[in-house]
């Protein structure tokens, strides 16, 4: 007898009854029935399986093949991997289908890629192709919704590299639910994964995002592939960030940087100065931070703007930097400095879309506020980096020589720096790759306390 149950299509999971609410995720309206199709499988009873020492695994080097887009390797970890399975998210215009396609041309050159399209006609692809100079005899396409015809047609044809656009159309007929639920997303990723390792060829999965960010239904999805791609960005800036969360391959936190053109998605060498050419000079409230996204130096201006409150509680909101950490570090302003920002709301913004999450963040964002509140501007020539603790005392961050270097080569001279790097980043000994017999040399301001940091007269 076929049985019902219930699942949340948010978060994947399975309850007995239907309720307004999942008791796991908390989100609303999200349970939807669903039958269990066919009896539960009846298990063998399992046999002993051979065992190998660890040493004794053959291990080839995996084959990687570059996508010629220099961006999207480092992404990928250098290159797309053989039988493995990869997941791009993003919100729906962000690129996600133009980068692909673009990827796909270039992969077209040295072996047969397979387009499956279930979005768009493989004319609005074909139009896309020509318009991004993306059209390739051997990049083959397809139309197709459906799970088994697409599975079918892969082992029929074998190409080296397969493309989906995008898992939330594509509908397995063995079960009942609608497209994009989680028990369809799940069964035919799981589908199309299994058929990868199988045959060997590589998997590029395309995944809607929901409104708070996940990918649309599983968060099941993300530990199903090898490697976890977000497209970021706003459609007010042209340049979109393409993140590894997750990524078995390789270093997971590494960033691309595109810029959207009429030409397609084009790559972003050398982003700080992309992220800085909007810059106001002179102005209070603006720093210029050393960040590091994965093993990418980045220079991003932090802003603040402090202003007379009008609420019982002062506000605290920040855009690209997480509002809890801006909330704690102005109470550090207040406790350890003194400013008295209990009758000021603070905002803070990274100017130009960046995201950082990483706390090397926390001295940019201090002096930004500090500079606001004295309506002070901070010397042009400074760049800045450091953790700061609940006490006041900066903390040193990773990788200082990597940004002290950034800075150098875009023409600023004047490092803060938590005092526990400057050993480093001297013995680095950073000279500026445009250096000219008029170029200062770096100097440092090393510091321990965020008090030092603020009486060191930058702002
Ligand atoms: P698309 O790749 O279709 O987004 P997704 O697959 O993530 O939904 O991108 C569509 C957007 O990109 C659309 O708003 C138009 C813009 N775009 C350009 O600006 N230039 C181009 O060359 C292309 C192909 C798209
Ligand atoms: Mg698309």
């Amino acid at each position: 007898m076929a049985k019902s149950f219930f699942v949340c299509q948010n978060c994947g999971a399975e309850h007995r009854k239907w309720a307004g609410q999942c008791p796991d995720c908390g989100d609303w309206n999200c349970i939807t029935e669903q039958v269990t199709e066919g009896p539960a499988r009846v298990g063998s009873k399992g046999k002993v399986l051979p065992t190998a020492s660890i040493t004794a695994v053959s291990a080839t080097k995996e084959p990687r093949r570059s996508t010629c887009i220099e961006e999207l390797d480092r992404v990928l970890g250098d290159g797309l991997v053989s039988g493995s399975a990869v997941l791009i998210g993003g919100d729906p215009g962000i690129g996600k289908s133009t980068v692909l396609l673009q990827a796909a041309a270039k992969l077209a050159d040295a072996e047969s890629v397979l387009y499956i399209t279930g979005e768009e006609s493989p004319q609005q692809v074909h139009l896309r192709g020509e318009r991004i100079g993306a059209l390739h005899d051997d990049l083959k396409l397809i139309s197709a919704c459906e799970l088994e015809s697409m599975l079918v047609t892969i082992s029929d044809q074998k190409p080296h590299a397969v493309i989906v656009d995008s898992i939330q159309t594509t509908v397995s007929n063995r079960l009942t639910s609608a497209p994009g639920t989680v028990s369809q997303v799940r069964d035919c990723a799981a589908a199309l994964i299994q058929q990868a390792k199988q045959l060997g060829h590589a998997l590029i999965l395309v995944g809607h995002v929901t409104k708070d960010g996940s990918i649309a239904g599983p968060r099941v999805l993300e530990h199903m592939v090898d490697a976890v791609l977000y497209f970021e960005g706003d459609r007010g800036h042209a340049h979109r960030i393409l993140r590894a969360v997750k990524n078995r391959f390789g270093p997971a936190g590494e960033i691309g940087i595109f810029e959207m053109t009429d030409r397609g998605l084009i790559g972003i060498r050398d982003a700080s100065r992309l992220f800085l050419a909007e810059r106001a000079k002179d102005t209070p409230g603006s720093v210029v931070l050393a960040c590091m996204e994965g093993t990418r130096p980045l220079l991003v201006e932090v802003q603040a703007l402090i202003a007379p409150t009008v609420y019982a509680t002062p506000k605290r909101s920040a855009v690209g930097l997480d509002s809890g950490r801006v909330a704690m570090l102005t109470a550090v302003l207040e406790r350890r400095i003194g400013l008295p920002l209990s009758q000021h709301d603070v905002y803070i913004n990274v100017a130009g879309g960046a995201r950082i999450t990483e706390p090397a963040a926390d001295l940019a964002v201090l002096m930004a506020m500090v500079s606001a509140y004295q309506e002070k501007p901070l010397a042009n020539d400074v760049a800045l980096f450091g953790e700061v603790g609940l006490t006041g005392e900066i903390r040193p961050v990773g990788q200082p020589e990597y940004r002290a270097r950034e800075a150098a080569n875009l023409g600023f001279t004047h490092l803060l720096m938590p005092h526990e790097n400057h050993t480093r980043v001297q013995k680095a000994n950073i000279i500026a790759n445009m250096r000219t017999d008029t170029t200062p040399p770096l100097q440092f301001t090393a510091v321990r306390h965020l008090s030092e940091a603020v009486q060191a007269g930058l702002a």
